[in-house]
This record gives structure tokens, C-alpha cells and sequence, in this order.
């Protein structure tokens, strides 16, 4: 049976590009191939600290990230569908290492989020922040997961862990590791024409990120509904007075076009032709926000519905099937190694 994983980080509050990039891609996926399919959808909570966080409310944002996860529409009835935390199933952790020694330190360097984030937490660079992509990897290769739903930001390390199963399949000359897809074929396994990347509502040229300082960039998923309609009203757009998809030269418009289809489960071809040479800005906006407002009120009502009994059963069923395969593809690999017989 094929596997489907995929995790988003519980550090800070997800926004609607991690909806859009991860959670949504994910449950469309599960209710196309959960019949067949190993649905995994994990909270790397091992990774929310590579930069400094506040400790003592990381538990209940990974509780939460479960919760979005039920929310977001995984049947958690299904037998196919495995919910779990990373730092519950060691086997993550341990594979990491083993993986660090066979990844050239200069493909590691490589990483472009590092670089980034290296420079945005100049006094703070610990060598987690840089393994960060090496336990992603393990994450991804433990599971012998071939699709892996993500936004366009995280496949430069996709093709690290493909590169890393490669290179070990290969030294040892067996099957050790099924190689995820490549990025093309991923797309297309979600259904889009590219890799998915929800812009900024200030400056429309770079990623909605959830560890932005400025709240009016992002629509976090517990933000106020009616406060993120306004940030929506207020999205930065440009001077060319015709709606049109251009991400190069209207990114902001075209950022709302892609919001506007992808929150209502339509093609966003179908929204570009309905919005195809109008020239109000302000009508698109307040379709737009609309949209957001009834996604966000009703998301919320979901949260507010999953139980901590729910979750303690997911859990406790994720968990223990998660270790079960992790710790059987860890053993293999240790035998590989050499370190087991
Ligand atoms: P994280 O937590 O930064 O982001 C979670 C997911 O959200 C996507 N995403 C976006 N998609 C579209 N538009 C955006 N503006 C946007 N911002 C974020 C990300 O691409 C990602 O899919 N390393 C991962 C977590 C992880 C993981 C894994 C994922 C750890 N191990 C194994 C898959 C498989 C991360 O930091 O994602």
C-alpha cells in the first residue's frame, strides 16, 4: 500500500498558506486514496525548536496542531489514516543520525531556508536549525512515503531526502528506502500546475509566513474572522486597475484569485475567467474576505467541536502503529549499516 505524509510544525499559529499548502492538500488526498492508502499526518514537533520558541506552550500548540488536523476533515474512523507526533516515535530521531553520515556537508549547506533563517536568527544558528531538512528526510523515508503534500517552499528539501534515499539505496545496494516522487510529479499528484505559494498580504513578492512580526501579512486560523476580512480589504494589489492572473506583475491580485479558489474547492481557472478583465479591485476584496470569513468561522466551529478524548484515541492508535512501522525500517536500515544483525 502507497503511502501519503505529510506534517506542518506546531511553533507558531498556522496561517492559511499552511491550510492551503498542507492541510488541504493532504485531506483532499485522503478522500481521494484513503481506500488504498496509508494516510500519515504527523506533527514534527521535534522540529519546532530549531529556533528559539517559548517552551512552555509548545505542548498545547502540538495538542492543537492535532486538533486542526482532525478539523481540517481527516476521518478519523478511517483505519488508513495514522495521526502522530514525531518526538513519540523515537525511531525519527535515531534514523536522523544515521542519515546525517551518509549527506555531504556541502549539499546540506545548499539548503536556501537556511541560509534564510540563518540570517534572520544571526545570534541564535544551532546546529538543529541546520540538521532541520536531515530529520525531515528521516520523517519522510521512515514511512517509504512516495507523495508527500507541500507548499512550494519545502521541496528544495523533498529532493534533499530523495537524494539521501538514493545515495543509501544505492551504497547498499538494496531497496532500503522507497524514493518519494519527484517534485513535478507531486504537483500533479495534488492536482496543480505548480508548487503552491500563498503570498504575503503586505508584500504580495514573498511567502505568507507564519513567523512574520506583522499580523496584517498573514490570516492565522485563529485569528478573529471578521479582523482577517479587514487584513484581506487592506491586501497590498497595484496600479494596473484590471484583474488579471499575473504572478509576476500582480502578484497581489492574483494571490487573492488563488485564495478565492482554493478556500471554495474551485479551479482557480474557473475564478480567473469569472474575474477576467473587471476592473474593481475593491469587488474582487470584498469577495475575497467574504470567503475567508465564512472559511475562518466555520474552521473555528470544528476546532471548537474535537474532543480531548478524541485526540487521546487518535493518538494512542497513530502512535502505536507509527513506532510499529518506523521501528521495523529502522531496524532494517541498522542491519544495513551494520550495527544489528
Ligand atoms: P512548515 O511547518 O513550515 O509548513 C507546513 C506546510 O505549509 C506549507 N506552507 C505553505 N504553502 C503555501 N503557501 C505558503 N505561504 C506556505 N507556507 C508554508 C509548507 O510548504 C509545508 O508544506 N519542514 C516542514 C515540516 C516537516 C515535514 C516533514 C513536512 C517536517 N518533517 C516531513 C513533510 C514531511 C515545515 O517546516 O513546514
Amino acid at each position: 500500500m502507497q503511502t501519503i505524509l505529510t506534517g506542518v510544525r506546531a511553533n507558531e499559529e498556522p496561517t492559511i498558506g499552511n491550510f492551503l499548502g498542507a492541510y488541504k492538500s493532504m485531506v483532499n488526498l485522503a478522500h481521494e486514496h484513503a481506500a488504498d492508502s496509508n494516510i500519515n499526518m504527523f506533527v514534527p514537533d521535534l522540529h519546532s525548536f530549531t529556533t528559539p520558541i517559548d517552551h512552555s506552550k509548545l505542548y498545547a500548540q502540538v495538542i492543537k496542531g492535532i486538533k486542526y488536523y482532525i478539523a481540517a476533515g481527516l476521518d478519523i474512523d478511517n483505519p488508513n489514516i495514522h495521526i502522530y507526533r514525531q518526538s513519540h516515535v523515537p525511531a525519527h530521531s535515531e534514523l536522523a543520525w544515521i542519515l546525517d553520515c551518509f549527506t555531504p556537508f556541502g549539499e546540506a549547506s545548499r539548503m536556501t531556508q537556511f541560509k534564510e533563517k540563518s540570517e534572520e536568527h544571526s545570534n541564535a544558528v544551532t546546529v538543529g536549525l541546520f540538521n532541520y531538512p536531515i530529520l525531515m528526510a528521516a520523517d519522510i523515508l521512515l514511512y517509504d512515503a512516495k507523495y508527500v503534500p507541500l507548499g512550494e517552499d519545502q521541496f528544495q528539501h523533498l529532493e534533499l531526502a530523495r537524494n539521501i534515499g538514493i545515495r543509501m539505496n544505492n551504497k547498499f545496494n538494496e531497496e532500503l528506502f522507497t524514493i518519494p516522487a519527484p517534485e513535478e510529479e507531486q504537483v500533479k499528484f495534488m492536482h496543480l500546475e505548480k508548487g503552491l505559494r500563498i503570498r504575503s498580504l503586505v508584500d504580495p513578492t514573498k511567502k505568507m509566513s507564519k513567523s512574520s512580526d506583522n499580523a496584517k501579512s498573514k490570516i492565522s486560523l485563529n485569528d478573529n474572522p471578521a479582523e482577517a476580512a479587514k487584513k484581506i480589504m487592506s491586501a497590498t494589489t497595484d496600479s494596473e486597475g484590471i484583474i488579471r492572473f499575473d504572478m509576476i506583475n500582480q502578484p497581489g491580485i492574483s494571490n487573492l484569485l488563488t485564495i478565492e479558489a482554493l478556500l471554495n474547492d474551485r479551479d482557480i481557472q474557473d475564478v480567473i475567467a469569472d474575474w477576467a478583465g473587471q476592473t474593481s479591485y475593491g469587488d474582487l476584496k470584498k469577495k475575497v474576505a467574504q470567503t475567508v470569513e465564512s472559511f475562518l468561522t466555520e474552521f473555528q466551529e470544528k476546532v471548537a467541536a474535537v474532543t480531548d478524548e478524541q485526540i487521546e484515541a487518535v493518538l494512542q492508535k497513530g502512535e502505536e502503529y507509527a513506532n510499529r512501522v518506523a521501528n521495523a525500517k529502522l531496524a532494517q536500515i541498522q542491519r544495513a549499516v551494520g550495527v544489528r544483525k
